[in-house]
């Protein structure tokens, strides 16, 4: 007998990878995953869920505001020669020369600054089609101000050098906590420090997810546990070049037992091997015990508790739960909407 080797029913992990995660971590256990120079991590503008990221097209590091303006506006040369020409007269930059003859917003130079310094930042139509993603959507608001903070601390308390590898199960004692919301947008504030970040949809009961990031739900998770062969079912993020979700796919009638399978300590093992951060979406723990047993298999729980809702008394319940479990409780995140 060899405990130590995993391996999942019927189906190696590798084979639910898309080309790329494959190929991306081999020999990198710690820290970032890409900075390669390739252009990874930068914001594209044509994903289309299922590409790879070496179809990436040319780095944009070195492309002026000007080039990256004139694209997102589609600027003609006379356009870009009045720029200029106000440019030299008052002085100023070129971005806020475009928005002083109202040829660019002020939306449109933070989207082409965030390409300048590679920072994931959804394009408007992507936008409203997410309108969940704060963090891709708005990442200079406050809501990812406070994402970013809840990161720095989750660093501190769980990605110390030298500590286990651990994947994150985001728990909350009830339905509309807003642990499925929470999840999506502390995944991008992780990727957006550049390393491979994977979203696991685990929640077998209501399955979000995948509306969230609007990608398929044709097969994912439940189909994984089962045994049955689901070719590269995670998925990328469109825009987001280290950012992946794997979905439920087909909703389940056992979903407890589904988490319970050895098949699916097995599969986070392998996750956190393949990608820097992995982030867990779990069902609300009035449901039954998916979350705890989810959170124990993750390693690391983070409990979401809904401002001026969550009792106090659910709340202690849900922790002395988690405290019969092997994971670490990171922390409990006031949700306030
Ligand atoms: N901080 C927030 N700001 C704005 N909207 C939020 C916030 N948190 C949650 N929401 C919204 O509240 C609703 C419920 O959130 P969500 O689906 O994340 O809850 P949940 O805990 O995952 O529920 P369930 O257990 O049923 O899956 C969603 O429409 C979500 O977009
Ligand atoms: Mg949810």
């Amino acid at each position: 007998m060899s405990p130590q080797r995993p391996h999942l029913p019927n189906q190696d992990v590798e084979s639910v990878l898309p080309h790329d995660v494959n190929q991306a971590r081999a020999g990198n256990g710690n820290g970032n995953g890409n900075g390669n120079g390739n252009g990874n991590g930068q914001a594209r503008r044509n994903g289309n869920g299922g590409g790879s990221a070496t179809d990436a097209g040319p780095a944009v590091a070195d492309r002026s505001i000007g080039s990256l303006l004139a694209q997102t506006r589609n600027l003609g040369a006379e356009q870009v020669e009045r720029i200029l020409r106000h440019q030299r007269e008052t002085g100023s930059r070129f971005g806020e020369a475009a928005i002083a003859l109202g040829l660019a917003s002020a939306d449109d130079v933070m989207f082409a600054l965030a390409q300048q310094f590679h920072y994931p930042y959804a394009p408007e139509e992507r936008r409203r089609a997410n309108p969940e993603l704060v963090a891709l959507n708005q990442p200079f608001g406050v809501q990812a101000e406070s994402l970013r903070a809840i990161r720095s601390q989750l660093m501190m308390r769980l990605f110390n050098e030298g500590q286990p590898r651990r994947a994150i199960a985001v728990v909350s004692p009830d339905s509309g906590d807003g642990k499925t919301f929470f999840a999506a947008n502390l995944a991008v504030v992780l990727a957006q420090l550049g390393g491979r970040t994977l979203v696991v949809d685990a929640d077998l009961r209501h399955p979000r997810q995948h509306e969230v990031f609007g990608i398929g739900n044709a097969s994912g998770l439940s189909g994984i546990l089962t045994g049955r062969t689901e070719a590269r079912v995670i998925q990328q993020v469109p825009g987001v070049a280290n950012l992946f979700v794997l979905p439920v796919g087909v909703t389940p009638p056992n979903p407890l037992e589904l988490v319970e399978r050895p098949a699916f300590g097995l599969l986070m093992r392998e996750l956190l091997t393949k990608f820097d951060h992995v982030v867990v979406d779990t069902p609300a723990a009035c449901y039954g015990s998916d979350s705890a047993v989810i959170a124990a298999r993750c390693g690391a729980a983070l409990v979401v508790a809904r401002r001026n809702k969550a009792r106090v008394a659910t709340l202690q319940d849900l922790v002395a739960n988690l405290a019969e479990t092997p994971a670490a409780l990171a922390g409990v995140v006031y949700n306030e909407f």
